[in-house]
């Protein structure tokens, strides 16, 4: 296998470079087309983060595991934290706090448990998928939420929210925090393969909410 050496592009272009492809099948499967074209209903939302808890819950516990870390401690920042939102939202839309397991979900958390615990380059690459995603693609969603269902912060979308930053201003903050982080070549590798793993994670969620995509949305 080749590896990158001297001349390595910055980590945040080649992680972006690399996981493209995989972001384009993450981001046009049918329930997340509908859920950015204003047809997911409330409770169709709710299927969506129900799945998602488990997996903030198990990258936030492990988040502060690594807070004191020299490098990954850096990427732990407070206002990225979703679990408490993902919490609110749940019981504004559903009206309890019983999250129902779902295979692709337990599958997701269970991921970054194993490999995120010890190893620093996964445990980064399974917090860039989620919450880079949650400051980009995420912020189409809420626009649509808000069109679609009225939802907003506080009232059934706050996962989607980012209140206290502009989320583009983080996107960039987190984009030099990479670039500043010491791997060597093996370690930008396991970076990459282990993005690319969370990616196919992600894909597998919303192919499970696919299934049942007529029960999710709107005509
Ligand atoms: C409706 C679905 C989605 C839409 C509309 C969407 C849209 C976008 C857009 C427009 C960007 C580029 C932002 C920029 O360059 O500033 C982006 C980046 C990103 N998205 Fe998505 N996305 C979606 C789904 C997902 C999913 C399911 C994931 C995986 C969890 C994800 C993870 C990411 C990541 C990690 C980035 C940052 C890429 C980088 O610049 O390194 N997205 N998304």
């Amino acid at each position: 296998m080749s590896l990158p050496t001297t001349d390595s592009p910055a980590l945040s272009a080649e992680l972006r470079a690399r996981t493209a492809a995989a972001h384009d099948s993450a981001e046009h499967s049918p329930y997340m087309t509908a859920l950015v074209g204003g047809r997911v209903t409330g409770i169709g939302l709710a299927a969506l983060l129900g799945r998602l808890a488990p997996v903030y819950a198990a990258l936030e516990r492990l988040g502060d595991a690594w807070s004191a870390h020299p490098v990954v401690g850096d990427f732990v920042l407070p206002e990225l934290r979703r679990s408490e939102r993902l919490a609110d939202d749940l019981r504004h839309l559903t009206g309890c706090d019983e999250v129902a397991l779902s295979p692709a979900s337990v599958a997701y958390a269970a991921r970054i448990e194993e490999v995120g615990r010890t190893s620093a380059p996964a445990f980064l690459a399974h917090h860039y998928t989620r919450y880079l995603g949650d400051l980009s693609g995420g912020q189409v969603i809420r626009a649509a939420l808000e069109r679609s269902l009225g939802l907003t912060d506080g009232a059934g979308a706050s996962f989607f929210a980012f209140p206290d930053v502009r989320p583009g201003a983080l996107k960039k903050r987190y984009r030099e925090l990479l670039d500043e982080v010491p791997f060597d070549a093996w370690q930008r590798e396991e970076l990459v393969a282990e993005a690319l793993v969370a990616y196919r994670l992600n894909v597998a969620l919303a192919t499970e909410l696919d299934r049942d995509l007529a029960r999710w949305t709107t005509a």
